[in-house]
């Protein structure tokens, strides 16, 4: 099933007189259970591409599909909520609140949304379980180390238990030991529980976690080939 389909999308930043052609025509399919790797040169487009498909941001022309949905149709108070409870975002730096705890981070979406926390009592225990965290629930993110925070940052992106998971550049900011964790517990999502993975990553290595890797170039898709097993890593 296909969960996200881009179709001749085109972005073009607009600064006074200068118009920048960012994303040109690009047409890309993501079928459920996918852990796709967007790579390519800095300034390609990678995050531009990411934001796009995650409804972040609106493409110049062009549609992104999410399941039955076009998101250029949506309208705003809907898009805050498709992408709360079908989309989840994990970034370089992990946009943790400082002086929240553990729990209360992860737990930060729900609560923004006006709902009752307690009702995700049982998710929560779960989700820390996975990320290895349940005794580390009361701390504050400056008790924590950088692995440690972006563990947080991933379970905040699955306490809604989304659909899809982006992730610009999510271990772009850790040492290469903390970095294979962090990549194992993705692939460990990805498999566990069959979410669909896109992230944006300028690693060859943390790219063979996934299941294809989508080459940019200059705004266009130049390549998207499977990893194929003999180079696949798998935990
Ligand atoms: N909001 C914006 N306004 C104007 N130009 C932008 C904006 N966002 C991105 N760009 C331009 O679009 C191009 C692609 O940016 P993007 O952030 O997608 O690159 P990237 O492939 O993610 O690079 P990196 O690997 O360095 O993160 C760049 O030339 C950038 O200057
Ligand atoms: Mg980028």
């Amino acid at each position: 099933m296909k969960v996200i389909e881009a179709i001749n999308l085109n972005k073009k930043f607009i600064n006074g007189k200068e118009e920048t052609h960012v994303l040109k025509d690009i047409n890309l399919s993501i079928h459920q259970g996918e852990f796709v790797s967007i790579m390519g040169p800095s300034g390609s487009g990678k995050s531009t591409l990411l934001y796009l498909l995650g409804g972040l941001d609106a493409p110049t022309s062009g549609s992104v599909m999410l399941e039955d949905t076009d998101l250029s149709k949506v309208k705003q108070k809907q898009m805050s909520k498709l992408r709360r409870s079908k989309i989840g975002f994990v970034f370089q730096f992990y946009n943790l609140v400082p002086n929240l705890s553990v729990e209360d981070n992860i737990l930060l979406p729900i609560i923004l949304d006006g709902e009752n926390p307690k009702k995700y009592e049982a998710a929560l225990t779960d989700i820390l379980e996975t990320i290895g965290l349940t005794d580390k629930r009361k701390l504050t993110p400056r008790e924590l180390s950088g692995g440690q925070q972006q563990r947080v940052a991933i379970a905040r992106a699955l306490v809604f238990d989304p659909d899809i998971i982006f992730l610009d550049e999510p271990i772009g900011n850790l040492d290469s030991k903390t970095g294979k964790e962090i990549m194992q517990l993705f692939q460990t999502i990805n498999l566990k529980y069959n979410k669909t993975l896109v992230q944006v990553t300028h690693s060859a290595k943390s790219a063979k976690y996934g299941t294809s890797i989508v080459r940019l170039v200059d705004g266009q898709i130049v390549e998207h080939i499977d990893v194929c097993e003999e180079e696949s890593i798998t935990a």
